[in-house]
């Protein structure tokens, strides 16, 4: 990492009705970094990556993107300018091919089919998904539509990536390959931010953490120095966090 920031967020806010989801969140993202977004359910972050998407329009606050206001930009711009994310439920297009559920993201940089044919194939071996590329993606395995999501995601040729809880559930095994993959996608150049919820997968990978709580932050740091801390252990790891 060590790379300028490439996302700024400044006092973010987003309310439905009367409910605040996020609040005043302020943080960046440094070009090149593993950042991890954690924090209990309901803590904002899902509603955070649709704020960063473009999916939701902040209540208040500035999004910043590779030095520039995004605020007010609509999704499919953001995906042009490079931020990619996949959705917490897998969104496939379930009676087409898992090819043609690629060629989606492939598409928003491609003009001809073939091209973008070749970029979701070259996706499929990166992710390992390569031998289900001509299945349905209603057939796959809920780990692999996680995956699918990763691969359509990374089609857009992203340069930020945001992973919404795309290791939940996996067996050891499987979440080995998925931090692995994680490390590879970020050896491509690609900035991460992920939500992930197990503290042994997530914080050996990221090189700091954010922690959400009720729409607010209530720490930022290396993984090291977010588990030590007090309010996080408080409100989200609990005891059995401390000796460890
Ligand atoms: N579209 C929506 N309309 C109303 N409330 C929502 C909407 N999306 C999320 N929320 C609420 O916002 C809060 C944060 O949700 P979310 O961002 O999904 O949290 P997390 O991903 O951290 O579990 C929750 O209380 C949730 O019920
Ligand atoms: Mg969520």
């Amino acid at each position: 990492m060590s790379g300028a920031a490439i996302l700024e967020l400044a006092s973010v806010s987003k309310r439905f009705e009367g409910l605040v989801a996020n609040s005043e969140v302020s943080f960046s993202v440094a070009e090149g970094e593993i950042l991890g977004l954690i924090g209990p359910n309901g803590a904002g972050k899902s509603t955070l990556f649709s704020l960063i998407a473009g999916a939701l329009v902040p209540t208040a606050g500035t999004i910043r993107f590779a030095g520039a206001d995004i605020t007010a930009l609509p999704a499919p711009e953001r995906c042009r300018q490079g931020i990619g994310r996949t959705f917490q439920v897998p969104r496939s297009f379930d009676s087409m091919s898992v090819l043609e559920n690629v060629m989606v993201g492939s598409f928003v940089r491609s003009s001809s089919s073939s091209a973008a044919r070749a970029k979701a194939a070259a996706v499929l071996e990166f992710v390992g998904l390569a031998p289900r590329a001509a299945s349905f993606a209603g057939a796959l395995t809920p780990p692999e539509k996680r995956r699918l999501e990763v691969a359509r995601a990374l089609a857009t040729e992203p340069k930020l990536l945001l992973l919404d809880e795309v290791l939940a559930g996996l067996t050891p095994a499987e979440a080995r390959a998925g931090v692995d993959l994680v490390r590879a996608i970020r050896a491509r150049g690609i900035t991460v931010v992920m939500v992930e919820h197990v503290m042994e997968i997530v914080m050996p990978l990221v090189d700091r953490a954010v922690v959400l709580d009720i729409g607010r932050v209530l720490a930022v740091g290396s993984p090291a120095e977010v588990v030590r801390n007090e309010a996080v252990i408080a409100a989200y790891l609990g005891e059995r966090h401390r000796a460890a």
